[in-house]
């Protein structure tokens, strides 16, 4: 074998795989690929599963109710509603249907609406998983949706298809007898998308819900494909970014867009992004990007000078004074809380905001992409800032606290209600938060 012959068949192995790559570029632009692409739903993890047998893939028996959500465009939705501990706790044995005491948890204690990220169902062990959590240590219902396309539900899923399934779970909730304030809006990954959409339509409409938590976001589909990598190693998208023209033809054709960042503008009330540091699909440069466009309407606008070549010095000290005052205000409005060996706390509080907002960014040291929700730490804020530990109802017993409770300093000094479901009631208000970071760092 020559030399020749082998660079030659370099060469045209190389010509294959850019043939391959730009194929496959290509076919993203066809709806139907890049439907596929973005929602994966034809992978039904786990396989052929039996979603009347919640009991399978974790959960407690008889504490999920299997049922069917009508949506207004007459998509049918498979989903399942998750007893809240202290509800299923009073139920008289497993060999009763959850069904009944729907109404009663409804009324009774708050509820997770959980939309799941893109591929798989609701019945993926990851998402048992935060269901799981959020029952128990929460104790919080919880329901969970599979949109048109996904597992037993009908259709095919689109940006607005989604919303409308969204939606309909939303009503279903309030039609079972929630009250918008008791519900909490949960995303993770692709369905903090779909999560952020349903805010701002209900904010628009002047409907109540109790927040969004934002799990793993992304800012935009159309960002999301200039940072994304296949398991964190092959960048996807991004060599298109080199050549001209390429990337914007990607940006042309991209019907499912979730434009998050955009939607940031109608989000009124409480808001929550978490996001892990090694994240390797979706990196947390996503969430600080919503963090900041949150923030951007409480910051001093900066005028960038217009012409930079004849720009005057006193243009120029103009400039860097407003980029100053920027940095300022920022620091005096933006808490930040570090906590070891967990993460860190940007909070930035909602009186005299614009609609009130109050928005919040934990950035977690680990978590990776699918499993932030599952971190303890995580869920004790979520818990704290939506007001999820609140004692339940007094029908529950009350059994008073042992003298010597010997609370650690990790509570400072708040008493704790044992006997009740709760492993820890925190502190209420923020500033002991604050201080119960500091003992911690210290
Ligand atoms: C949905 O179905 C109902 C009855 O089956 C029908 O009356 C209605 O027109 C349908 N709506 C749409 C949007 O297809
Ligand atoms: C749930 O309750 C029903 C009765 O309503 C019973 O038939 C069924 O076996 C129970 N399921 C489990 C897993 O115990």
């Amino acid at each position: 074998m020559t030399e020749m012959t082998v660079l030659t068949k370099v060469r045209t192995a190389i010509t294959i795989a850019g043939s391959i790559y730009v194929l496959a570029i290509g076919l993203l632009a066809v709806p139907y690929f890049q439907s596929h692409t973005v929602y994966l739903n034809a992978i039904r993890l786990p396989w052929f599963a039996d979603f009347d047998a919640p009991e399978r893939y974790g959960l407690a028996l008889n504490k999920t109710y299997n049922f069917k959500i009508q949506t207004v465009d007459n998509e049918t939705l498979g989903a399942w509603f998750i007893l809240a501990e202290s509800i299923y706790q009073t139920l008289p044995s497993h060999h009763t249907s959850p069904k009944p005491h729907i109404e009663h948890a409804l009324r009774t204690r708050p509820t997770i609406l959980f939309f799941h990220g893109n591929a798989a169902t609701r019945a993926f062990k990851a998402r048992i998983q935060h269901y799981s959590a959020f029952s128990s240590r929460l104790n919080v219902n919880v329901l969970a949706i599979d949109y048109r396309g996904f597992a037993e539900s009908t259709g095919s899923p689109s940006e607005e298809g989604l919303v409308r399934d969204a939606r309909a779970a939303y009503e279903w909730l309030i039609s079972s007898g929630a009250k918008g304030e008791d519900i909490l809006i949960m995303g993770h990954s692709l369905g903090t998308g779909v999560s952020a959409r349903l805010a701002a339509q209900l904010s628009k409409e002047e409907l109540p819900y109790r927040g969004v938590v934002l799990m793993s976001p992304f800012s935009s589909i159309n960002e999301l494909l200039k940072t994304y990598s296949v398991m964190g190693t092959v960048p996807l998208v991004k060599p298109l970014t080199m050549i001209p023209y390429a990337f914007n033809f990607i940006t042309w054709a991209l019907i499912h867009k979730f434009d998050t960042l955009s939607s940031v503008r109608q989000v009124k009330g409480k808001v929550l992004i978490a996001h892990a540091e090694n994240d390797w699909d979706i990196p947390y440069t996503h969430s600080e990007a919503l963090f900041n466009a949150f923030l951007d309407p409480l910051l001093p606008s900066v005028d960038l000078p217009s012409d930079l070549v004849s720009t005057t010095k006193e243009d120029w000290s103009a400039f860097t004074a407003q980029i100053a005052a920027r940095k300022t205000q920022r620091e005096n409005i933006v808490t930040t809380t570090r906590m070891t060996n967990f993460g860190v706390m940007e909070e930035f509080p909602g009186g005299g905001a614009p609609r009130e907002r109050e928005v919040t960014f934990v950035k977690m040291l680990e978590g990776n992409h699918d499993y932030v929700g599952v971190q303890e730490g995580l869920q004790d804020i979520i818990g704290r800032k939506f007001g999820l530990f609140t004692p339940p109802a007094p029908s529950a017993s009350a059994a008073a606290p042992p003298a010597d409770a010997g609370d650690s300093a990790t509570e400072s000094g708040s008493s704790t209600e044992s006997g009740s479901w709760s492993p820890v009631v925190p502190p209420s208000d923020r500033g002991d938060w604050t201080t119960v970071a500091k003992i911690v760092d210290e």
